[in-house]
């Protein structure tokens, strides 16, 4: 199947909500993510309404104009807001068709056109998800490097 030319960006709305279904609730699609797999359409429609739809950068992966996933660029903000992390999920029937790599082409393209004061977008990517680091490889994106290993502190009360 040659999807070379169909696979196009815009935004995602609650309306989208029976697509976005489909990848939201696979626990496949979920294992490196920072998300438990959605058990129930109110809680996605709570999170389109209270991050995807107010989010500056988030939109829907779409075939023949269907979304079959999501990516986003969160900025920075202060000093800070001339880097974006990118984000990117798509419904596991699509896997290994080359649609993510375009996604991350076109999505890279649109935010330093769109935003002017960005001049980094990068991807944090877990070691074991060797799928999503070719992805980015194959985007032409840059490896900089491993964090061995990640201390934080948080918040006791
Ligand atoms: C990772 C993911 C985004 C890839 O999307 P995709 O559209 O299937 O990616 P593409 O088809 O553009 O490219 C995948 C590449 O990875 C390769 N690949 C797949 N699984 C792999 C693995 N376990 N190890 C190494 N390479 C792998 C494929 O062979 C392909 O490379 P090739 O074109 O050289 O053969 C998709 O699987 C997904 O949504 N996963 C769940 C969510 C996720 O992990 N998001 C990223 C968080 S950082």
């Amino acid at each position: 199947m040659d999807q070379e030319h169909e696979i196009t960006l815009r935004k995602l709305t609650v309306d989208d909500v029976d697509d976005f279904m489909v990848w939201a609730t696979d626990p496949k699609v979920a294992h490196f993510g920072s998300w438990e797999p959605y058990a129930s359409v109110e809680d996605a429609i709570a999170y389109m309404e209270n991050v995807v739809v107010p989010h500056p950068w988030f939109r829907a992966i779409c075939l023949n104009n269907s979304p079959i996933g999501a990516i986003s660029v969160t900025s920075s903000s202060g000093a800070d807001k001339c880097r974006g992390e990118m984000g990117y999920v798509l419904a596991s029937a699509y896997w290994g068709k080359g649609i993510v790599t375009k996604a991350v082409k076109i999505a890279a393209k649109m935010v330093f056109e769109e935003r002017e004061e960005m001049e980094r977008v990068e991807a944090l990517v877990d070691v074991e998800n060797g799928g999503s680091h070719r992805v980015l490889e194959k985007a032409g994106f840059v490896r900089e490097g491993v964090f061995e290993e990640i201390f934080c502190a948080e918040r006791k009360n």
